[in-house]
């Protein structure tokens, strides 16, 4: 890779980034807390991950990709295997899945959360076990509810009261419905609008408050072909502090309580939902595993003892906390402008070839990421830039304010950690962007475990019936 001239930059009067960012006095080092656990910086500065440099795996696989760390992904499903070794930990694929992750998953002892056929398919395909799969949505048709009791799904967690009378509807004794009930627990969690879901204004559950959730257990109790398993509650994602969990673990047993009361049913099982906060800049300071173990555990138990109720088998659906961290983007650079602000301040937009079709989360959760240079080490002094994409799109950004190199150029490669969750899930062909491949990296050696799309796999959906 050539040689980079000093920082064109070095004299501009950068505009300031957030408060919470700290100028970092070799921007060339990572930041170990934001990386998949195998990565690390060479001595000439290049990123490897996996064992892989990062300069090869672009020059094998094109760029943007996605590179996902084997040993990470792994690691993190076991450690919740192990720390919740009590529970059953169901993987939410829906922060990523493919065959490969799914067989992973398996391998680590998880079982597997999916919400949509689609995802159910792809673990079928990949011979994950159906008895360990548990099937959510808020809105699942006739039609896909017999998909998953045919391939005979271990749960099914039902939402509506529509819902339930589509189950009741299909559930016989030859073809049984394990089902939970999905409830509101009426919690804030601390974390963006979009992804909070216990809060009674959103569409997923059904209201403790309100009685529905009494109510949907006792027709679900009472349905031939259904089997009740339990209680299910999800409080949102990206989420750092137990006590959102604490108030929820409260609310849900008390109904647990109420339920044996009045109808007459201990039941079985408690499942307490996903969404443990990882960190994607220096701002996030996660629990690991462990500690959530820990601290979860004692809520139920100490509520269920004040209620003089048996502890539930336990169950919990992490997503984000075992793919997040373990995948990064790695993207080339295309253009670097200096924009000129008003007060004269410049700021200065570094264009990558990817962008809000390959990581969404910037644009439509406000979301805060970081990157680095991974294509080469540099002297040259810090520079305050916002990486942005190649969409037509104004608010097409992918890290809103980093510290890089002065001296980053056209022909750089960044990469973007703790893009595993929600980023490929929730990848789109705006402007007709061919999505970037999943590479998975271990022990030096790359594998694809998701191609890159191509133009014919674009031109195969356009249909063009007058040609
Ligand atoms: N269980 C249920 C019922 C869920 O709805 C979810 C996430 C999870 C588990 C897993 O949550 P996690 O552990 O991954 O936080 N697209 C958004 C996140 C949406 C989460 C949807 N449900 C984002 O990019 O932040």
């Amino acid at each position: 890779m050539r040689a980079h001239e000093a920082g064109w930059a070095h004299a501009v009067v950068s505009v300031r980034g957030p408060s919470w960012l700290r100028e970092p006095e070799d921007p060339n080092v990572l930041v170990p807390q934001l990386w998949s656990s195998t990565a690390r910086k060479r001595d000439d500065g290049v990123l490897e991950v996996g064992g892989v440099a990062l300069t090869d795996l672009v020059a094998e696989h094109g760029s943007p990709a996605y590179v996902l760390d084997e040993a990470d992904f792994r690691s993190r499903a076991r450690a919740f295997h192990e720390a919740f070794a009590a529970y059953d930990v169901y993987y939410a694929g829906k922060a990523f899945l493919c065959s490969t992750v799914a067989r992973w998953v398996a391998d680590e002892g998880l079982c597997l959360d999916v919400c949509s056929t689609g995802e159910l398919a792809v673990a079928l395909r990949a011979g994950f076990d159906p008895a360990r799969i548990g099937y959510h949505g808020n809105n699942k048709t006739s039609a896909e509810l017999e998909r998953a009791l045919d391939a005979g799904v271990g749960r099914i967690i039902v939402d509506s009261f529509h819902e339930i009378e589509r189950i009741t509807a299909l559930a016989s004794e030859q073809r049984p419905a394990r089902v939970m009930v999905r409830v509101t627990a009426g919690v804030e969690a601390h974390t963006h609008e979009y992804i909070a879901t216990a809060h009674e204004d959103q569409k997923f559950g059904f209201s403790i408050t309100a009685g529905d959730a009494l109510e949907a257990v006792r027709l679900l109790h009472a349905a031939p072909g259904v089997e009740l398993l339990g209680l299910h509650s999800h409080i949102g994602s990206q989420i750092f502090d137990t006590a959102g969990f604490e108030v929820a673990a409260r609310r849900v047993l008390a109904l647990h309580a109420q339920i044996s009361g009045e109808i007459g049913v201990e039941l079985a099982d408690l499942d307490l939902g996903g969404g443990f906060g990882i960190a994607y800049t220096t701002q996030d300071d996660p629990s690991d595993a462990a500690q959530l173990a820990t601290e979860i555990t004692k809520i139920v138990e100490d509520e269920c003892a004040a209620r003089d109720l048996a502890v539930p088998r336990l169950s919990i659906e992490p997503g984000r906390a075992i793919a997040g961290p373990a995948m990064c983007t790695v993207y080339e650079v295309g253009t670097v402008k200096a924009v000129e602000l008003d007060g004269g301040a410049v700021r200065t937009y570094v264009s990558v070839d990817g962008g809000m079709s390959d990581n969404i989360r910037t644009a439509l959760y406000d979301a805060d990421y970081s990157c680095t240079l991974a294509s080469r080490g540099s002297e040259a002094s810090t520079l305050l830039v916002r990486v942005v994409g190649k969409h037509c799109e104004a608010g097409d950004i992918v890290v809103k304010d980093e510290f890089l190199p002065g001296d980053v150029a056209p022909g750089d490669l960044l990469a973007v950690p703790g893009t595993g969750a929600y980023c490929r899930s929730m990848a789109s062909n705006y402007n007709h962007a061919l999505r970037p491949p999943v590479v998975a990296v271990a022990d030096g050696t790359t594998r694809v475990v998701v191609r890159r799309e191509t133009e014919d796999d674009l031109l195969a959906l356009d249909v063009d019936p007058d040609r």
